[in-house]
């Protein structure tokens, strides 16, 4: 019998074989692979072991559904026998087609369970004695200290079946098993607040153990917890905690099955001396080879004049399993050139702006055996080819090496990260020229994985892609981050709230958000008040003035789960996040019962950084920041009315009418207050008519002519750009839906300032956070806020993926389960193609234009349907496959109006041919 349904890719809660996870019935997820056009799932049958080999002989201890009737492939909730903490759990799913024929079993897959107790936790929080004199947070001069090592020997004499570390920090770790370094997380246990929870790590260790002595090392280092935090100077250092802090549970499984537990106590010997000399995130690391402890996290290691630890019963916070894809080194890149600038000053060009650090490479011909190798980093030069640091602000993004002898060796840091395309290396020998390999530049980034892929006639756009793609990836460090480089780097709401759909189109964003949506609760405000970045270190609020509540980036507590539920159908987002949504509307009502957000909590960005904020002289300076009371009403109006649609599938009918109601009467308002009968919105603003449109504020009748209104507001500005961070994709979106789409790819596909190209041709690797942040022959925008990795005006991907490729969600049947396929071509692009990996599976558009012939070739998930509107001259010039539309059996003609035909089509692969109307 021949199978047509192969089941790839399992996934447990979005993670691929996961360990450690806490969830207590942790949802499943498959895809379906087939050749066959149409093709679907009606029933599944999923086993569950406790055991390989049962699984291996189709027997699930745990679970076995049987089979079930069922098209569902994505979060089906584990059923079976309860789990319990520390559970291995193995499993595979066969599936049947549609004339019920049985699939192969798929690959095996599996997760670990996480300590589910309280109780489970036996081992204790250990350190050093707690640092005498407090540190004061106000104090900017602050104490750096040397990165501790803790050591605990143990010895395991029986053969073992496997063993498992549990562990995490307060401030980073890095942890080593008999010399050899566990897991490749960088920066854990990464951001939380830490005054609510922190996520564990669970490593899997069986290979590492061996016969008689081992031993168990940790470094810690001050990280998010100690370390400086921004958002920038006037804010303190040290938010969280002075006392790093670790906690380790080691479970070791012995073949006659007993347990062995090597857990954190008092026992546990401490170093407060190591090799780091100091560590943060924003000033960087020094590290001392020369104090460097040869064998301290290996066996036979004399430890009698180390102090033992102390154990600190003060701590009382949740310990969570890790939800989300750790930090790791996602890339490494080899230097394009070195400039000597001045004798032995060496300025290294990565060729990308990127997040990370470098790995260095020292031997006796390029140093001096006690030299101090100087490594500064910086994202542009100046004109002279020193670094520009201005914008680094209170950063310094410096990292020391101070060597130990003549041996060959690599060094990088481990408790920093610094956001850099140049290196600027000092401290080699006199006279020596380092070659390309002397360094490397390691990207690190939290590694969800890249599923979407973007390729066009037009070399710059494709460059743009790859930059909003590195921007993402450049700040996507436990959170999302506005920018990786100077005193800031914080989870900025409004800028991911604009991002999160291109960032969902470029990778699988479902684990992290999940994590960060958590965060966004954990610093909600007791009246409902989201924060303007999250998280927010609770000591803020003392202070300085409460940042909480401004428009549009308190709101991203609703767009962003909003955002998840519709592209993966997370139903549990919502539930658990359904409260938290509610609290902020109902708070933001309460304040505001005339329904015009007119008073908030805490200061207000508006649309951030909008035509009025540009430098440049050549661009007119005619009013482009939309009214407060306008941006915020228009975000009301859209929480309220996403907090109804939340409540709907929820099944919270009465809750859904009144938040429904409750937008319609903002929306009425807006209109009343605002909308002229001839479309003219208070201000006549680009950003004013693309929000209300985006929003849909206004009654239908009103669309073209706001429409009209924003394409006049576009001319007065010579056919520029006025909008800031939260409307420019809105603008675009609407431009197109509004029927001005060539005025969109006019837009997109401008050199002239303020466009995208035009800061590709000004030489930018990642997006920037101004349109003029350097301008050829001008120079730099101011050295207060200018980052050249900022994601928002990114936010442009989004209309890249569903427009030029055509690849939509459809709102009612969310998580791809009904595709919309409406790629909407323009000039001057004559082919486009791409793919972006959905939840159901992979979904491929390729099309190109040629003597008015329009060639699609669209590839729809097994298991989905889509929509297909084809840009034709005529029904009858149009084929499938070479055969005429009309007598295709497997697609079906819905309308064709307005040279736009509408296609419904089951799941495979289809080739469309027609004629493109003039
Ligand atoms: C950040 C932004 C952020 C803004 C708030 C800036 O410093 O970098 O991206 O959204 O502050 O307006």
């Amino acid at each position: 019998m021949t199978h047509s349904l192969v089941i790839n890719n399992l996934r447990c809660e979005y993670l691929v074989n996961p360990l450690g996870i806490d969830v207590k019935t942790p949802r499943l997820s498959w895809i379906i692979d087939s050749d066959e056009r149409g093709q679907c799932q009606t029933a599944y049958r999923i086993v569950a072991s406790s055991k390989k080999d049962l699984l291996d002989n189709n027997k699930g201890d745990l679970w076995d559904t049987e089979k079930v009737l069922s098209n569902q492939t994505i979060h089906i909730s584990y059923d079976g026998t309860p789990l319990k903490s520390k559970m291995c759990c193995y499993w595979k799913v066969m599936v049947w087609d549609k004339n019920d024929i049985p699939s192969e079993w798929s690959q095996s897959a599996m997760w670990t369970m996480g300590l589910l107790h309280d109780s489970d936790w036996k081992a204790k929080w250990i350190g050093l004695p707690p640092i005498k004199e407090p540190i004061n947070i106000e104090d900017r001069e602050r104490k750096y200290y040397s990165s501790p090592l803790i050591r605990k020997s143990f010895s395991i004499e029986k053969p073992i079946k496997n063993a498992f570390i549990y562990v995490t920090a307060l401030g980073h770790y890095e942890l080593f098993l008999n010399g050899k370094r566990i897991g490749d997380h960088i920066l854990a246990p990464e951001w939380t607040d830490y005054t609510k929870r922190v996520q564990y790590q669970t490593y899997e260790v069986s290979n590492f153990i061996i016969k008689g002595e081992n031993v168990i090392g940790a470094v810690l280092g001050d990280g998010w917890y100690r370390g400086n935090l921004g958002p920038g100077s006037d804010i303190p250092h040290t938010c969280y905690g002075e006392n790093l802090r670790l906690i380790l549970q080691m479970s070791v499984e012995l073949s006659d099955g007993s347990i062995k537990e090597i857990l954190s106590e008092s026992d546990w010997k401490i170093s407060k001396e190591g090799p780091i000399r100091m560590s943060d995130h924003f000033i960087g690391e020094i590290y001392d080879a020369q104090k460097e402890k040869l064998g301290w996290n290996a066996p036979r290691y004399n430890d009698s004049n180390w102090s033992n630890v102390i154990v600190d019963e003060s701590i009382n916070i949740e310990l969570v399993a890790q939800l989300n894809e750790p930090i790791r080194i996602v890339k490494e890149i080899t230097p394009v050139s070195i400039n000597e600038i001045k004798p032995e000053v060496f300025i290294f060009d990565l060729g990308q702006n990127i997040a990370g650090w470098c790995k260095i490479r020292v031997n006796s011909s390029l140093c001096e055996p006690d030299a101090t190798i100087t490594l500064r980093h910086a994202e542009m030069l100046n004109e002279d080819g020193t670094l520009y640091v201005d914008n680094l602000r209170d950063a310094k993004a410096t990292d020391k090496f101070i060597l130990n002898g003549n041996d060959t060796r690599e060094f990088n840091p481990h408790f920093t990260y610094h956001g850099f395309q140049f290196v600027e290396v000092t401290g080699l020998k006199m006279g020596v020229k380092p070659d390309l390999n002397f360094l490397i530049g390691c990207v690190i980034s939290s590694d969800c994985k890249v599923v979407g892929e973007f390729e066009s006639s037009d070399a710059t756009l494709n460059i743009l892609w790859n930059n909003i793609l590195w921007t993402q990836r450049d700040n996507l460090i436990s959170i999302p981050t506005d920018c990786p480089q100077r005193d800031e780097r914080m989870g900025w709401m409004g800028d991911a709230q604009v991002f999160c759909q291109t960032s969902i189109y470029n990778m699988g964003m479902g684990a992290f958000y999940t994590k960060w949506i958590q965060d966004i609760r954990d610093c909600q405000r007791e009246d409902g008040m989201f924060p303007i970045y999250v998280p927010y270190p609770p000591v803020y609020k003392e202070i300085t003035n409460e940042q909480f509540g401004a428009a549009a980036w308190s709101d991203c507590g609703l767009i962003l789960p909003w955002k998840l539920y519709l592209n993966y159908k997370d139903k549990r987002i919502i539930n658990m996040h359904y409260n938290s949504a509610k609290k902020f509307v109902d708070f933001i009502h309460s304040r505001n019962k005339s329904l015009l957000w007119l008073r908030s909590t805490g200061m207000h960005y508006g649309d951030w950084l909008n035509g009025d904020t540009i430098i440049s002289e050549d661009y007119p300076r005619i009013g482009a920041t939309i009214p407060f009371r306008i941006f915020a009403t228009a975000y009301f109006a859209n929480s309220a009315s996403i907090l109804s649609k939340m409540a709907s599938v929820l099944g919270l009918e009465e809750d859904s009418i009144k938040y429904s109601n409750l937008a319609k009467q903002i929306r009425d308002k807006f209109t009343k207050r605002y909308v002229k009968e001839t479309g003219r919105i208070t201000g006549d603003t680009q950003a004013g008519y693309a929000l209300a449109l985006h929003f849909n504020l206004i009654p239908e009748d009103l669309r073209p002519k706001l429409a009209r209104k924003m394409v006049e507001g576009i001319e007065r500005y010579e056919g520029r750009l006025s909008t800031g961070f939260c409307s420019t994709l809105p603008l675009m979106l609407e431009l197109t839906k509004a029927g001005y789409n060539e005025k969109a790819y006019k837009l997109m596909f401008s050199r002239r300032f303020p466009s995208w190209f035009f800061m590709i041709d000004q030489g930018a690797t990642t997006m920037w956070e101004h349109w003029d942040s350097f301008i050829k022959g001008r120079g730099f925008y101011d050295t207060k806020m200018n980052s050249f990795n900022h994601y928002s005006i990114g936010s442009i991907g989004e209309w890249i993926f569903r427009v030029i490729l055509g690849i939509n969600l459809d709102e009612n049947r969310p998580g791809y389960n009904h595709i919309i396929i409406k790629p909407m071509p323009g000039d001057p692009l004559t082919w486009a193609k791409g793919c972006y990996e959905s939840i159901h599976g992979q979904i491929i558009i390729n099309w190109d234009i040629e003597n008015r012939i329009f060639n699609l070739e669209v590839s729809i998930p097994t298991n989905t349907t889509a929509t297909v509107y084809l840009p034709a001259e005529s029904v009858e010039n149009t084929y499938e496959n070479e055969k005429p539309i009309q007598e295709s059996k497997e697609i079906k003609i819905s309308s064709y109006e307005n040279k736009t035909l509408c296609l419904e089509i089951n799941s495979g692969k289809y080739f469309f041919k027609t004629s493109y109307p003039n």
